[in-house]
């Protein structure tokens, strides 16, 4: 009985004594994450404070900091940064630009040229709507949504992502392109339903969130990139690829797009079926035969020369994001996956020094393989999801 007792509580030491071994480790990995991101980040934003122009970095190109314009895709990801360095510090100093950087996107709410407003917007205003709750905000998400709606298309159910007649895309003969990272943009609208009391945007979110689940995914759930719909008579027209190796592989930042998006769906919705649904592409994701042992994705999880291909740190970062919520949301064992997730790109492999990496925080990134773009190298949204995924943890480990 006297041995028994001793190892009862021999071992409940050892379980409590590894349980705050690890919690500390967690609070010094976040604590270290934390300093190195004010100092990094905070090197770009002096560069932009000395211009006398509105700086917005994406990437670096030839060794040069690549600036883009409001109406780029990636546009809102560096105001965003500024409102989760706001949220991971409480720095007045971050609030400030947060709000200056914001602000400057404001005409982008008239944007209906392509799907992208659910990025640029969402993760500017949205995160200062959710982080200040300043009425101010409310109108441009509610505007926002508005322009992204004037892309449903009603007779095929979705919302078409890029014009089949503009840029690259003109020349792939497409009548309604709808793209993966699509399901990113419904945020918006769940949102804008809720400060409006508009169901109509949501009904859109929905009817495109099905869509996209019917004749995205494959029998595996893996997913496309791109999905050709006939705008005129509904139904679907082709299924290929854009960014990723093939039209039948498995591109890495598609695959976490598509988690993210129906992360987003069950948050909103409580509808079971996404959760059942995001749990199936989890499973496609981290029971993959390509997946590496420090789980930062290939850039497609069927590149011809895996282990000799680029890593895509971006997707690493929006997948440890989308599986922080879904430990919150019913799937506790999904934390794991996610700080094992953050312990690698935290690490030397992926996080940069300070002063290296054109002051971005994460190395070893992939835009766009099959155009040439942006091959190994930092991206604002990699560094986005980055510090979201962060916050998430940091809240977290808080309880
Ligand atoms: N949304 C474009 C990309 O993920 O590259």
């Amino acid at each position: 009985m006297k041995n028994l007792v001793l190892y009862l509580a021999g071992s409940l030491l050892l379980m409590f004594g590894n349980n705050s071994f690890l919690m500390s480790n967690n609070k010094k990995m976040i604590t270290k994450d934390i300093n190195l991101a004010v100092q990094q980040i905070g090197r770009q934003v002096d560069i932009i404070e000395q211009s006398s122009t509105f700086l917005n970095p994406r990437t670096v190109n030839d060794n040069k900091i690549q600036y883009i314009p409001s109406d780029d895709w990636t546009s809102g990801f560096f105001p965003g940064t500024m409102w989760h360095m706001y949220d991971l510090t409480g720095a007045e100093k971050w609030k400030k630009y947060a709000v200056k950087y914001t602000l400057r996107l404001d005409s982008i709410k008239y944007m209906t040229c392509h799907h992208d407003i659910g990025f640029i917007i969402g993760c500017s205003y949205g995160n200062a709507y959710r982080i200040t709750k300043n009425p101010t905000y409310k109108a441009v998400i509610i505007e926002a949504a508005k322009s992204l709606s004037t892309r449903f298309r009603p007779a095929a159910g979705v919302i078409q992502s890029w014009d089949e007649n503009r840029g690259w895309q003109a020349k792939r003969a497409w009548m309604c392109p709808v793209i993966i990272d699509n399901m990113m943009n419904l945020e918006l609208l769940f949102k804008a339903s809720d400060l409006s009391g508009d169901a109509s945007f949501k009904k859109i979110a929905i009817s495109h969130a099905d869509q996209t689940m019917v004749n995205h995914f494959r029998k595996d759930y893996s997913c496309y990139h791109v999905v050709d719909y006939d705008k005129v008579k509904g139904g679907v027209r082709s299924k290929c690829t854009a960014q990723g190796y093939s039209n039948e592989s498995a591109w890495a930042r598609g695959q976490a797009w598509a988690l993210y998006g129906y992360t987003i769906c069950y948050r909103e919705t409580k509808d079971k079926k996404y959760l059942d649904f995001v749990s199936r592409i989890y499973n496609y994701i981290f029971s993959n035969k390509n997946m590496p042992d420090d789980l930062v994705p290939y850039w497609d999880f069927n590149a011809p020369n895996i282990p000799n291909e680029p890593r895509d740190a971006s997707a690493a970062a929006v997948m440890a994001s989308a599986l922080y919520e879904l430990s919150t949301l019913g799937k506790p064992e999904y934390k794991k996956t996610a700080d094992k997730i953050m312990e690698s790109l935290s690490g030397p492999a992926y996080l940069a020094i300070v002063g290296t990496n054109s002051n971005f925080l994460l190395m070893h990134s992939v835009g766009s393989i099959p155009h040439g773009n942006e091959i190994d190298v930092p991206l604002n949204y990699a560094d986005y999801y980055f510090l979201e995924a962060l916050a998430k943890k940091r809240n977290l480990e808080k309880h």
